[in-house]
């Protein structure tokens, strides 16, 4: 009732100062403070405000409607979906989630504090906005370490190149930074939300380390465990899950995640679980039992949720805030409309794909923003804004110079589609082969080195 009131409130306020056609910036300040009281409001009834009508005891909640009445882009752990070619609008996400945007300032304080080029992720706004940011880095030119947490729900063996961006960006951060990384790979999540047997969703967890342990990490800084087995070994890790438990309400994660009285109780208290890790005390084997090392969290943007949930209960039960960077999606081979997905074979290169099926597939899927015949594209130039081989090259392509070429060439229309097309084929296949090498190099007994619990090479 208390956010249902300073809304009202809030609302008034934007309402008189467009009226009174005060300055653009205190404008876009009320908006933003309202907001992010909407987003507060959503999280504690789990309703969305609707002016005149306070809160109620059930909730409904769900329409997708902005402000203007404009249909909203769907963001959340299960689906992404939005109406434009250019994907996502992710400045509005920032608005809507209440998180800040990783701008110019921020990645030059991240080289300047880590000592070395930003990675292209940074540069190139792939990683676009964060909670706390700042923060780990004041600390951290304080001498005080941080340590990092990410995961992958397993839910097949085939895993595609957009899984890869979270650990391509961590890896970078474990280098720069030298600090202990945690990887959780949540089985259980996959067994209660999908129609796969236990089993099955462990077996997954190892083949997927294999491809996460062929990204570069290193076995001495590194733990990546299965849900389904550490849980049970570890008295600390769930102790925390139950902490995490008794300050959750059903209300609200029915607001943050869209549950309904008919989902199974596994996955209501699943966002505990997922929370867990982002406690140091949750790994007294790293951290020496100490519950005050700093965490952060790079992940995709549709993960957001589970850690403003985390992020709202740390301080009541005792444990920093995690921070947090994320990550904008990778496109479907058909257009930045959805994100690339492992259930659909043509909309996503897989980890496991020939030199020729990437050839075939991006030949024949990827969607062009190129012009219908060659002389209308020379003459009109294409639009790389909705092309998605030049999405992916952003992606891939490491060299800053040759990337903006590409991009002036194929405004004008002096670059083809085919030859933009070769280009990503060209960046992709030795990547790919690469990674197979690599993957094929990591045996069982590394698997199980990796995913043993045990110290690691930093004192706590
Ligand atoms: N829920 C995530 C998924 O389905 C997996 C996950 C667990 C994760 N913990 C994480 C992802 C931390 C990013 C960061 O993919």
């Amino acid at each position: 009732m208390e956010i249902y009131e300073q809304l009202t409130a809030q609302g008034d306020k934007v309402r008189s100062l467009k009226t009174a056609k005060a300055d653009k910036a205190d404008v876009d300040a009320a908006i933003q403070l309202l907001l992010k009281l909407k987003v507060d409001y959503k999280e504690v009834t789990g309703q969305d405000y609707k002016a005149g009508c306070p809160p109620s005891g059930t909730a409904v909640s769900n329409d997708r409607q902005s402000e203007n009445g404009a249909e909203e882009d769907t963001v959340d752990p299960w689906n992404v979906a939005t109406n434009s070619a250019k994907g996502v609008d992710y400045d509005k996400l920032i608005v809507r989630f209440g998180s800040s945007k990783i701008d110019q300032e921020l990645v030059d304080r991240i080289e300047k504090v880590s000592g070395q080029k930003p990675h292209r992720f940074l540069r190139r706004g792939i990683f676009f906005s964060h909670r706390d940011m700042n923060q780990v880095l004041d600390a951290y030119e304080k001498q005080k370490s941080f340590y990092l947490y990410t995961g992958r729900g397993p839910s097949s063996q085939a895993m595609h190149v957009g899984h890869l961006i979270p650990f391509v960006f961590t890896k970078w951060l474990q280098d720069v930074f030298d600090i202990p990384l945690v990887i959780q790979l949540t089985d259980d999540e996959k067994y209660l939300w999908k129609d796969l047997s236990l089993e099955d969703c462990h077996r997954f967890a190892e083949e997927n380390a294999k491809d996460i342990i062929a990204c570069g990490f290193d076995v001495n800084k590194t733990f990546i465990f299965s849900d389904l087995d550490y849980m049970g070994s570890s008295p600390e890790f769930y102790r925390n899950v139950v902490k995490v438990q008794k300050h959750v309400t059903f209300n609200q994660v029915k607001g943050i995640f869209g549950f309904s009285d008919s989902d199974c109780i596994g996955k209501i208290s699943f966002p505990a679980i997922q929370a867990a890790p982002a406690f140091s005390s949750s790994f007294p084997q790293i951290f020496k039992g100490r519950k005050d090392v700093q965490c952060l969290i790079p992940c995709a943007i549709d993960q957001d949720p589970y850690f403003r949930m985390t992020r709202d209960v740390a301080p009541r039960i005792g444990y920093p805030k995690p921070a947090l960077l994320h990550s904008t999606f990778f496109p479907a081979l058909q257009g930045a409309q959805t994100k690339m997905s492992a259930s659909d074979a043509n909309s996503s290169i897989f980890l496991t794909d020939t030199p020729k099926q990437i050839k075939n597939k991006v030949n024949k899927h990827a969607f062009s923003g190129g012009k219908d015949t060659i002389e209308e594209h020379r003459e009109q130039g294409g639009n790389p804004d909705i092309d998605v081989a030049f999405m992916y090259l952003t992606f891939f392509m490491e060299d800053d110079e040759q990337l903006e070429k590409i991009r002036q060439d194929y405004t004008s229309g002096t670059l083809l589609t085919g030859e933009l097309k070769k280009m990503l084929i060209e960046t992709l296949q030795p990547m790919i082969t690469a990674h197979q090498e690599n993957r094929k190099n990591v045996t069982d007994e590394m698997v199980k080195q990796f995913m043993t619990p045990r110290p690691l090479n930093f004192n706590f």
